[in-house]
C-alpha cells in the first residue's frame, strides 16, 4: 500500500494571450503550489480500477472521475499488464474552485501508480499522459513554482521565492471553467505581466510580489459573480498585501505579510458561509507520505 499527498495551486499571474484554433486559449501563467492537500492511497488488485471517495459529497467515483481516467491511462500505456489498482481519495481541496484539485488528483494517480508498480516510465511519457488528462495536470507532477505556456501544459520550473502566507477564500458555489473562458469578458494581454512578475519573484519581497499579481480571467469571473469583487475589496481593506482570483475561480487568494496577519484577516470572514483556509506556498508537488 502507498499513500501520497498532492497540493492545491494558485496562479499569481495568468495571462490570456489569444484564442487557438482548437478552442483552447493560449496562456502564459505562473503556477504556485500551496500547503493544502488531497491524500490518495493505492493498493494493487487483480484487475481494473476501483475508486472510493472520502470527505466530499458530490464527487463521482466512476469513469467520469479524472483519477479513474488517469489510472486507466497509466495501466494501458505505461504498465501494459493486466494488473489493477484500488484507490482511496481523501478529498480536502474543494471542487470547481480554481485551485486545481481535480488536476492535482490526476497527477497524483499517475505518480502513485508509477511508484506503486515501480515501473521505469520516462518523464516525457509522464508529461504526455498528464497533458491528455487536462491543461493543469502537468504542473502537479513536480509542483513548486513553474511557468506554464501553451494551454498551460508546457511547464518550465522556476526557483522558489520567499515562503508566502496565503489566505484562500472560496464561496460555496463553484464556477465552471468553460463558462469563464467563454464569457467574452477575459482580458487579453501580451506576456508583459509575466516578465514584470518574474523580476519581483526573484527579488523576493512579499509586498512587491503582491503588487504584480494579475489574472486576465478576473474580469470574466467578476462579471459572472459580482460578489467576488466585493470580497476582494474587503480582503484588501482588512490588510492583505494583494488579492487575486485563483485560476478561473471562484476562489480568491490573498497574500499577507506574516502568519498572524493572515490569521487575523481570515478571522474577519468567519461565519459567512465562505470556506477560508490559511496556508503557505510550498515547493513540492505529489509526494509520498
Ligand atoms: O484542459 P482542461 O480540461 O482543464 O480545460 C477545461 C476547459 O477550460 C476547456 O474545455 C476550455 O473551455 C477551458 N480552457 C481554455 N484554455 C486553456 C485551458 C482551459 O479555454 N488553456
Amino acid at each position: 500500500m502507498l499513500t501520497v499527498q498532492t497540493p492545491a495551486k494558485i496562479n499569481p499571474v495568468l495571462e490570456v494571450l489569444g484564442k487557438r484554433p482548437d478552442g483552447y486559449h493560449e496562456l502564459a501563467l505562473v503556477f504556485q503550489a500551496v500547503g493544502f492537500y488531497d491524500q490518495l492511497t493505492f493498493e494493487k488488485k487483480a484487475a481494473g480500477v476501483g475508486l472510493r471517495v472520502e470527505g466530499q459529497a458530490g464527487l463521482a467515483a466512476d469513469d467520469s472521475n479524472l483519477i479513474v481516467k488517469a489510472a486507466k491511462l497509466f495501466l494501458r500505456e505505461a504498465l501494459k499488464s493486466a494488473d489493477g489498482v484500488q484507490i482511496t481519495l481523501h478529498k480536502k481541496i474543494p471542487l470547481a474552485a480554481g485551485l486545481g484539485g481535480g488536476s492535482s488528483d490526476a497527477a497524483a494517480a499517475l505518480r502513485g501508480l508509477q511508484w506503486l508498480f515501480e515501473v521505469p516510465v520516462s518523464e516525457g511519457k509522464m508529461h504526455q499522459m498528464a497533458a491528455q488528462l487536462g491543461s493543469d495536470v502537468n504542473f502537479f507532477l513536480n509542483g513548486g513554482t513553474a511557468l506554464g505556456t501553451g494551454r498551460g501544459e508546457i511547464i518550465t520550473p522556476w526557483k522558489a521565492s520567499v515562503p508566502l502566507w496565503v489566505i484562500l477564500v472560496k464561496p460555496s458555489e463553484g464556477l465552471s471553467t468553460p463558462a469563464v473562458y467563454q464569457s467574452g469578458k477575459a482580458l487579453m494581454t501580451t506576456g508583459d505581466k509575466i516578465l514584470e512578475f518574474q523580476k519581483v519573484w526573484s527579488e523576493g519581497s512579499p509586498a512587491s510580489i503582491a503588487s504584480r499579481l494579475f489574472n486576465g480571467l478576473e474580469p470574466a469571473a467578476f462579471y459572472l459573480r459580482p460578489e467576488l469583487e466585493f470580497i476582494k475589496k474587503r480582503l484588501m481593506t482588512e490588510g492583505a498585501l494583494g488579492v487575486l482570483l485563483s485560476g478561473s475561480g471562484p476562489t480568491l487568494f490573498a497574500l499577507a505579510a506574516h502568519e498572524m496577519e493572515a490569521k487575523k484577516i481570515a478571522s474577519e470572514f468567519e461565519g459567512e458561509g465562505l470556506e477560508v483556509v490559511v496556508t503557505q506556498t510550498v515547493s513540492t508537488g505529489v509526494q509520498k507520505v
